[in-house]
């Protein structure tokens, strides 16, 4: 292929080459005819350039029929042929400085310049179709598509709803018959717009704008076309009864005059220097532009020495396209690695076989998650066009800029027969705990945060962060270098460190940043954080959706960790979807602790159940005497009373209100029973209110409440 040895003998060239046709044959109708591409244009281009090489070494091979002399397209039976009035011909690429240098070096030899200065324009190459447009005395009768460059497919009626296509011409200097040239392209916003819509009503989604422009305008109903909001950019002519402009600026400006849009963003340049920056800037605008281009393209200015230097072949030797290098490329899917975050985020990650896109190599893409992969969101709705990604697929990928490189497309058609659908780990790979998803949440993460080495750093430095252990001098930094030093893992081994080995005191004031004082402020700093409150060693497990608030509301009403840890592992939630079957008493206890809902409830649960953390947990534990939380007040005036508030509060939030009667020492419930003492109703109360009456609990205002604990 490109890039190998060309072939010795000529029966192993015949066979490549004969290989080759058959291949660039097959790219072309699925291109041309389909409007459904399985090759992207660098690895098509690579075909044909092997092709060009082959031909040049064994001339023999060269025969009317070959690609190489003829221009790729070809027309569907579905639309009348159209002879073009002069053949619509193609342009040779350049792919960097070399080829641009030769090219200019080509023609400044052919017209035997000395030290002439020669302008060319340069201007994007816009990625649509091309289109001959023939006008005679000032009026549309023709719009052709390109097909083989001779004999196209005739689809005036189509593009006349183009409205950047004028019907008549106004203006001066327009000759009696003229062909004009141009691309006919689809705008990003209008390509995604129309992809939607065929996804929602189940029709095929078009692989990129160029594509779907192809199959907008070659559509039997010309109405279907004009509501697919096409665009124009005109550039050259073909066939004229008389010279329009004697150079090609001129020409486009006159273009413009006539009524039909025009690139704005052509200029006139007159060194490889000024064309090679402009290429540049093209390149750095191209994301901006809300059209695809895949290149510029450089134009000989002046229009009789376009004459004067011809065609060779398919393409004129006063022009070339500078190609941008290819933001897309095919490669194969070899395998998914899962690489866990520093806050246990699994992250699927596609290894694949090495391909140069946007001018780098790449071998690894994001899969971003399980959805991802499986083409289907949680709700049901496809993602990407809805197809899997399976290990084995050919699958095209894209880097734009500096964005970490994407899949966008999987090439179903090149599936291996035996690709199976990727399961998604339901546990760590990093440390083997379980990994978990949430309802409603895309990401699956691994609740093994004590122990596992992904995270370790991450749950360490958590673990010591102020609201939690708040260990002096143990911060961020010291923490990465205590785990590269292998002194600490997980929380346990901060405590132990001190006494793990002998002369570890010294050997930690031996290194760098370590003096004997602030070795000895730190061990007396680890210290003292044995007795930090219980809360805040709670939050330092760093439990999913377990702030400091939630830490508090957890300890205030089971007070120590054994008896949360006894909880979480006796409770057992209810079974998904099963509306009906409410979980055990155990879950029913942690659920009703306020401010603690399923959510959270869920990830308690996860966090103790997950044995790993088991071990983890209890180590640290030994090493811990933490004081209990302040008790809840004991000679207020709702001690002990069973509280539920129902209505509106006006004064505060209800959050606030509970959090308040329960610092009181109230107990605050949701249901009204026999067992409430008061219930507080605010404006809007309903069934709670009536059910207190009829029980004959005490009914107060929210005022009265305020009263009552002090606070008015
Ligand atoms: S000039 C004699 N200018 O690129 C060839 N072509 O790869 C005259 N294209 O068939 C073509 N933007 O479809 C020209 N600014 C531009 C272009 C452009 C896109 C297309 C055109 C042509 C193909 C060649």
């Amino acid at each position: 292929m490109a890039g190998s040895k060309t072939p010795d003998t000529p029966l192993e060239a015949q066979t490549e080459h004969a290989r080759l046709v058959e291949q660039i044959r097959a790219h072309d109708e699925r291109y041309y005819q389909e409007d459904a591409p399985v090759v992207s244009d660098a690895e098509y281009d690579a075909l044909r350039k092997r092709l060009v090489e082959i031909e040049a070494k064994f001339p023999e091979l060269v025969t009317a029929e070959s690609p190489t002399q003829k221009v790729s397209g070809g027309v569907s039976e579905k639309f009348a042929k159209a002879r073009h009035g002069v053949p619509m011909l193609s342009l040779d690429n350049a792919f960097d400085r070399e080829d641009v240098s030769d090219f200019v070096g080509r023609v400044r030899r052919f017209l035997n310049l000395k030290d002439e200065e020669i302008a060319f324009t340069a201007e994007p190459k816009i990625d649509g179709l091309s289109c001959n447009l023939r006008y005679e005395k000032g009026k549309l009768v023709l719009g052709a598509t390109r097909g083989d460059g001779e004999v196209g497919e005739n689809v005036t009626a189509n593009v006349t709803t183009i409205s950047e296509i004028p019907h008549t011409l106004k203006g001066r200097n327009i000759p009696d018959l003229i062909e004009i040239r141009g691309e006919i392209y689809m705008s990003h916003a209008d390509f995604r717009a129309l992809n939607e819509r065929q996804e929602k009503e189940g029709k095929p989604v078009y692989a990129n704008p160029r594509n779907s422009a192809g199959g907008s305008l070659r559509q039997l109903d010309p109405k279907i076309t004009a509501a697919r909001n096409l665009h124009f950019f005109a550039y050259a002519w073909g066939e004229a009864s008389s010279e329009p402009s004697d150079t090609q600026f001129g020409f486009v400006e006159l273009l413009a005059s006539w009524g039909f849009a025009t690139n704005p963003l052509m200029k006139r340049v007159t060194s490889m220097d000024e064309m090679l920056a402009y290429h540049r800037e093209i390149g750095e605008v191209r994301a901006t532009l809300g059209y695809d281009i895949d290149g510029v393209v450089y134009k000989v200015d002046r229009i009789d020495l376009q004459r004067r230097l011809g065609f060779v072949s398919r393409s004129p030797r006063w022009a070339i396209a500078h190609k941008f290098a290819a933001e897309q490329a095919f490669t194969v899917l070899n395998d998914i690695d899962i690489q866990v975050g520093r806050t246990g985020k699994l992250t699927p990650v596609a290894k694949l076989e090495p391909v140069t896109v946007g001018g780098v190599v790449v071998s690894n893409a994001t899969l971003h998650n399980e959805d991802f992969i499986h083409g289907v969101d949680s709700r049901g709705n496809p993602v990407r066009d809805g197809n899997d990604i399976r290990i084995g697929d050919t699958v095209v990928v894209q880097r734009a800029g500096d964005v970490i490189p994407q899949i966008v497309r999987v090439v179903v058609e090149k599936r291996p027969k035996d690709a199976k659908p990727y399961t998604f780990p339901t546990v760590c790979p990093a440390c083997g705990s379980h990994a978990v998803r949430e309802e409603g949440e895309s990401d699956r993460r691994c609740t093994g945060g004590l122990v596992c080495p992904a995270q370790a750093v991450e749950r360490l430095r958590h673990f010591v962060s102020r609201n939690a252990m708040d260990i002096e001098g143990l911060g961020e930094k010291q923490i990465q270098a205590f785990y590269d030093w292998g002194l600490v893992r997980e929380p346990a081994d901060i405590f132990t460190m001190e006494r793990r080995e002998e002369g570890s005191l010294s050997r930690l004031k031996n290194r760098e940043g370590w003096g004997e004082q602030s070795a000895a402020n730190l061990f007396k700093a680890i210290e003292e954080a044995r007795r930090r409150q219980v809360h805040r060693v709670v939050f330092g497990l760093g439990i999913r959706h377990v702030g400091d608030i939630n830490a508090k509301r957890l300890m205030r009403h089971y007070r120590t960790i054994d008896a949360l840890r006894a909880a979480a592992l006796a409770a057992c939630p209810p079974e998904d979807g099963n509306r009906a079957d409410k979980g055990n008493d155990e879950w029913q206890e942690l659920t009703s602790v306020s401010g603690i809902g399923d959510i959270v409830a869920h990830a308690v649960v996860d966090f103790f159940q997950e044995p790993k953390n088991e071990k983890a947990l209890s180590a640290l534990l030994d090493e811990l005497t933490p004081e209990p939380m302040e008790e809840a007040a004991q000679d207020t005036a709702v001690a002990g009373k069973t509280v539920v508030f129902t209505g509106t509060l006006e004064r505060m939030t209800r959050e606030e209100a509970k959090a308040q009667a329960e610092r009181l020492g109230a107990k605050v419930s949701g249901s009204v029973s026999k067992k409430t003492d008061i219930v507080v109703a605010g404006p809007g109360a309903g069934s709670k209110l009536k059910q207190a009456t009829d029980l004959g609990v005490t009914v107060m205002t929210e005022d009265d409440w305020l009263s009552l604990i002090g606070q008015h």
